[in-house]
């Protein structure tokens, strides 16, 4: 079948290849055939050899974690069955395995042991099909065929905000106000998911103001600024107390001002993966101090487990049911999978761009 794949560790190694065997499921494993798949900044690192390994012995890794397809074979008693819209969850537990991945934790994982579909150590979903055990699969309604393959996204929001709600039960809370950095499809579904939750949003990107993605969170209620015109240094003059911040930009140099922005008792939320190395002058006593003497919280999130795909799914009918068609929008292209490269070239008005498979 066909399939789209990398050479891990070579740069631009992107390509469509034909000669990818048929999945041949193991005892107790479904067949998804593939509708569509994500492209997201990882397998932008990984086409640029910077991230990412194949399985085993394969010469290549086959790409894509953000995944939407329809089950074609299943074993009885999973709940599921034959045309069923499913997304595959991506991480697989460590070999040990630690006691969050024998917990369904995976997204935990203590011993760094575990497996990414697409990513690290098995093949991915740009293929015609997959087999995996279903107890990796999530089912959506049909009525979310257009938006399902933001699922895998949404649930790295989801994760970071149910952290940040239980962590801040430490305290009585009453948080009003949402700082997201990075109008990214992960930001934008922040954004979302904040504004859903009954926060006051404020985006800030480097986008100019009036632009598509400003147009697009202002539907939602949600306001944005434009670091461009106001430095991110001038945010806690102008939007008062800070509650939450969702670093979502992918770069280093928004880190420390995301930190610095909060309000007491705020709780900051960091997501990008950052490749290679920054060195930073930074005033650590007065960061210190402020952390301290504010009882602010920073922590780092990534992946997510199956309660989160399950929060992002019951996210995705609500945000349908609030804006019908809103969602559907941050997917600003459509490609045919054989088209793969051109998914690379991005303009600042994409947010998400997705593969077709069938
Ligand atoms: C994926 C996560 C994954 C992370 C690190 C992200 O792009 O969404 O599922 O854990 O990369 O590999």
């Amino acid at each position: 079948m066909k399939a789209v794949a990398v050479v891990p560790g070579n740069k631009n190694s992107l390509h469509v290849r034909a000669d990818v065997p048929e999945p041949t499921p193991a005892a107790g494993e479904a067949v998804v055939r593939v509708l569509e798949a994500g492209v997201c900044g990882t397998d932008v690192e990984i086409h640029q050899g910077l991230y990412g390994s194949a399985p085993g012995a394969s010469p290549y890794l086959v790409l894509g974690h953000e995944n939407l397809g329809v089950v074609e074979t299943v074993p009885a008693g999973h709940g599921l069955e034959e045309g069923d819209l499913v997304v595959a969850t991506v991480r697989r537990p460590c070999d040990e395995p630690c006691r969050p991945c024998a917990s369904d934790q995976n997204d935990m994982c203590l011993t760094g042991r575990f497996q990414e579909r697409g990513i690290g150590g098995l093949h991915g979903f740009m293929s015609e099909r997959y087999s995996e055990n279903p107890r990796y699969l999530v089912k959506l309604p049909h009525s979310l065929r257009h938006t399902a393959v933001l699922l895998e996204p949404m649930t790295i929001v989801q994760k970071g905000i149910e952290q940040a709600l239980r962590i801040q039960e430490r305290m009585a809370w009453d948080p009003r106000r949402a700082v997201v950095l990075g109008a990214g499809p992960v930001g934008i579904l922040a954004a979302a998911a904040l504004r859903m939750r009954g926060y006051q949003v404020t985006v800030a990107a480097l986008e100019p103001e009036g632009t598509f993605k400003d147009l697009l969170l202002d539907e939602a209620g949600i306001d944005y600024v434009s670091t461009g015109r106001t430095p991110l240094s001038d945010l806690k003059t102008k939007l008062g107390r800070i509650d939450l911040v969702f670093e979502a930009t992918g770069s280093t140099h928004v880190v420390v001002p995301a930190m610095q922005l909060l309000g007491p008792a705020g709780v900051c939320i960091l997501s990008s993966v950052t490749g290679g190395t920054k060195n930073l002058d930074v005033d650590v006593a007065t960061w210190n101090r402020e952390m301290v003497l504010g009882n602010r919280l920073v922590f780092g999130t990534v992946n997510a487990a199956r309660r989160h795909f399950e929060a992002g799914v019951r996210d995705l009918e609500f945000a349908e049911e609030r804006l019908p068609g809103w969602m559907a929008k941050l997917i600003t292209r459509r490609l045919p999978f054989t088209d793969a490269l051109r998914a690379l070239d991005r303009t600042p008005e994409d947010v998400k761009t997705v593969l077709e498979f069938a």
